[in-house]
């Protein structure tokens, strides 16, 4: 288990029946070194007490956002930057519609507006409740602010009913704090990895072209993520309107068959290779040397096929770890599962574009990854509704956990 030495973990705890583990995960955090400071609701001083979580973290607990001692002490301001990690545990459905909504009306709500830590919500509460679809939004909402939503586990609750709302166990929780600071430089560290990202353009005349609607955000988040894991990225993307990933190397084209060569020229050097450009399947057969006039009252264009860069790195005598993406308006998942037995690859990442709320454009995702075992059997994982990076990295993080295997 790694050390937490000399980092500072805010516990937020609100009401709720879980909030009786909270002592505990405050000293499995302690036995690791960490410095620990507790925040408390109101409705989580009916549950347990604020003197016993000083006892076990030996720190004042904080829980008035006007009282003048407490203040003068550690204002809230300052308990904010403190902070390396808050994790609120157990969240109830109030606290997750106050962070959704912005309130500043507590201590603990006013602090997450406050900080700039990463902020890990652990929510517990009533199966019932938990299945509302106002609480989900309100976790949607949260993932896509940046805050890391736990998923609730599943069993006998407090109350009596049976499913999902139980905050993880104690050691769950601390387990995830633990895996929040692993130097995560390391986990692609030494790798090469090349992305195509955004659309491409076919030229019909020297004014006309065939494209979509690809903002390459996704494949940008992607180059971002790999650079912040360690990687050497190389990101080749067809024309978007995006700045440059911070260390990320790029090569812009136009063309699929462009894509195609500038992907070629460097493959050779790649660890990994993500296709995550939605690139033109089809091209015009000719392309007008002066701009076409309109005449007739249909036109025709006959179109040829652009090559598969996917699928031409895949078959690669010697192929870097290949993940492709799979852009589906219907049957997402088993369009999906079809791709990456054809074109051979690793791993394929499925997302549903007919939903406007993610995909194109937007600055939020939503994916399956499906993959085989060894075994040959079809695996699957859900990443939930996030920002493009977070999910950019965990696509990542799970690659490198099936490369290593
Ligand atoms: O075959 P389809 O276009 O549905 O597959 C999508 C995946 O294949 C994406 O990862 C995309 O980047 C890649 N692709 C490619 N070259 C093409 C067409 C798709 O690399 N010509």
């Amino acid at each position: 288990m790694n050390s937490l030495a000399q980092k500072r973990i805010l516990i937020g705890i609100s009401g709720g029946i879980a909030a009786y583990k909270i002592p505990e995960l405050v000293r499995r955090l302690k036995d690791l070194g960490a410095d620990v400071r507790c925040v408390m609701t109101q409705g989580a001083q009916a549950f347990i007490t604020p003197l016993t979580l000083q006892a076990v973290s030996g720190n004042p607990v904080h829980h008035d956002l006007l009282d003048p001692a407490a203040e003068a002490a550690m204002g809230h301001i300052e308990l904010a930057k403190w902070a390396d990690l808050i994790m609120i545990a157990p969240a109830s459905a109030n606290v997750l519609a106050q962070l959704a909504h912005g309130h500043a009306s507590d201590l603990l709500s006013t602090l997450i507006l406050a900080t700039t830590a990463p902020v890990y919500v652990a929510p517990a509460m009533n199966q019932q409740m938990w299945a509302q679809p106002a609480v989900q939004a309100n976790c949607q909402r949260l993932r896509e602010y940046g805050m890391t939503l736990i998923t609730p586990d599943n069993g006998a609750q407090a109350c009596g009913d049976i499913g999902a709302g139980r905050m993880p166990e104690p050691l769950a929780l601390r387990d995830i704090i633990c895996q929040h600071f692993q130097p995560r430089s390391q986990l692609l560290a030494g790798k090469s990895v090349l992305i195509t990202a955004g659309p491409t353009r076919e030229a019909i005349d020297p004014v006309r072209y065939l494209s979509n609607h690809s903002s390459g955000k996704m494949g940008f988040a992607l180059a971002a993520a790999a650079q912040q894991l360690g990687a050497t990225v190389t990101l080749v993307t067809g024309p978007v309107q995006l700045a440059t990933p911070t260390d990320v190397t790029r090569i812009d084209v136009v063309s699929a068959e462009d894509m195609y060569q500038a992907v070629m020229n460097h493959i050779d050097q790649a660890d990994v290779f993500i296709g995550c450009a939605a690139v033109a399947d089809y091209r015009p057969e000719l392309v007008a040397t002066s701009k076409i006039k309109k005449s007739q009252d249909t036109m025709h264009l006959a179109l040829i096929k652009n090559p598969d860069i996917l699928a031409s790195v895949a078959s690669l005598p010697n192929p870097p770890f290949t993940i492709g993406f799979a852009a589906e308006t219907n049957d997402v998942v088993q369009y999906a599962q079809r791709k990456l037995e054809q074109k051979r690859i690793r791993l394929i990442a499925a997302n549903d574009v007919s939903d406007t709320n993610i995909g194109f454009n937007s600055d939020v995702n939503a994916m399956h990854l499906l993959w085989q075992d060894k075994q040959g059997q079809l695996q699957q994982l859900s990443l939930d509704r996030a920002n493009k990076l977070q999910i950019a990295t965990q696509l990542l993080q799970h690659a490198a956990t099936l490369m290593n295997n």
